[in-house]
C-alpha cells in the first residue's frame, strides 16, 4: 500500500491545499483498510494503519510486537500507554505534514483526548473522521471470508476477491487468513469495539466532524461517496 505523501499533484501550479487531516473509523470489517488504500491513491496521502504497523512489528519480534502480540491474539486492545507514542510520533512526523488518513486509531476516548492535546499543541486540526457503519452480522461474514497480502492488502472470497485465486493482485504474494479472523477472536473484536470504540462516534459528532456513511454498499459505491466528501471538504477549504 502507499505509505508516502510525497509528490502531490506533480505538474500542477495550484497552491497547495491546507491539510487533509483524515480518520477512518468503523468496526471490525467495515471496510477501512479498503477504502484507506483506494483513498491514500485519490488525494495522494499517508496511510497510517496502526493494525498494520502492529503485526509488522509482531512479525519483526520487536519490543512493541512482543507486547502488542497478546493482545491481539485475544482480540483486545492493545493498552493506550502502549500505543499512543507510536501513533503520535507518525501523525507529527514530517510525512504527515500535509495531511493523512488514520486507520485504527483512536480507538478509546483516552486515545482520541492524545491526539486532540498532541494537536492543540501543532495548531492543527483534524479534517473529518469517516464512519463506515456496517450491522454486526455482515461483519462476521465478511471477517470469515477475508484474506490479506502479507503487506496488509485486503480481499475477500466472495465479496472482493483477487484476479487469481489466492494471489494478490498488485505482487503476487500469496494471500493468507489473519490470525485474529478465527470465529472466537472475532466476536470478542466485536464486543470491544461496542464497548471501547463505539463511544468516539459521540465524541466526533460532538464536535462537528463526523461523516456517516453507508459501508453495506459495494466498496466501489462507498468509495465513491467518501471521495466526493473529501473532495468537498477540500473545495470549501480552498474557498
Ligand atoms: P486492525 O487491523 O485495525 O483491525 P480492525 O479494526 O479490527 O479492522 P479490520 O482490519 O479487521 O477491518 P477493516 O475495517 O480494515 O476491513 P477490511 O477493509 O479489511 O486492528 C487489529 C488489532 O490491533 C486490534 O484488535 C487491536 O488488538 C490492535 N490495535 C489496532 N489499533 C489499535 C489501537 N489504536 N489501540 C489498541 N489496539 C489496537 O474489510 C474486511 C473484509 O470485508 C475484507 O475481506 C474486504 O474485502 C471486505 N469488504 C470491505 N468492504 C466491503 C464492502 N463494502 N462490501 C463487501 N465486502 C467488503
Ligand atoms: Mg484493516
Amino acid at each position: 500500500m502507499p505509505d508516502s505523501g510525497v509528490g502531490r499533484e506533480a505538474g500542477s501550479l495550484r497552491a497547495p491545499v491546507s491539510e487533509l487531516n483524515l480518520i477512518l473509523l468503523g468496526p471490525p470489517g467495515a471496510g477501512k483498510g479498503t477504502q484507506a488504500e483506494r483513498l491514500t491513491e485519490d488525494f495522494d496521502l499517508p496511510y497510517i494503519s496502526t493494525g498494520d504497523m502492529l503485526r509488522e512489528a509482531v512479525k519483526a519480534g520487536t519490543g512493541l510486537g512482543k507486547e502488542a502480540k497478546s493482545y491481539m491474539d485475544k482480540g483486545e486492545l492493545v493498552p493506550d500507554e502502549v500505543i499512543i507514542g507510536v501513533i503520535l510520533e507518525k501523525v507529527e512526523s514530517p510525512e504527515a505534514a500535509d495531511g493523512f488518513i488514520l486507520d485504527g486509531f483512536p480507538r478509546t476516548i483516552a486515545q482520541a483526548e492524545a491526539l486532540d492535546e498532541a494537536f492543540a499543541k501543532l495548531g492543527r486540526d483534524l479534517t473529518a473522521v469517516i464512519l463506515l457503519e456496517v450491522p454486526d452480522e455482515e461483519l462476521v461474514r465478511r471477517l470469515s471470508g477475508r484474506r490479506v497480502s502479507p503487506a496488509g492488502r485486503p480481499y475477500h472470497v466472495d465479496f472482493n476477491p483477487p484476479k487469481v485465486p489466492g494471489k494478490c493482485d498488485v505482487d503476487g504474494s500469496d494471500l493468507i487468513q489473519r490470525d485474529d479472523d478465527k470465529p472466537e477472536v472475532v466476536r470478542k473484536r466485536l464486543e470491544v469495539y461496542h464497548a471501547q470504540t463505539a463511544p468516539l462516534v459521540d465524541y466526533y459528532e460532538d464536535k462537528g466532524i463526523l461523516r456517516r456513511f453507508d459501508g453495506t454498499l459495494p466498496p466501489t459505491e462507498v468509495h465513491d461517496h467518501v471521495r466526493a466528501t473529501i473532495a468537498t471538504l477540500r473545495l470549501e477549504d480552498e474557498l
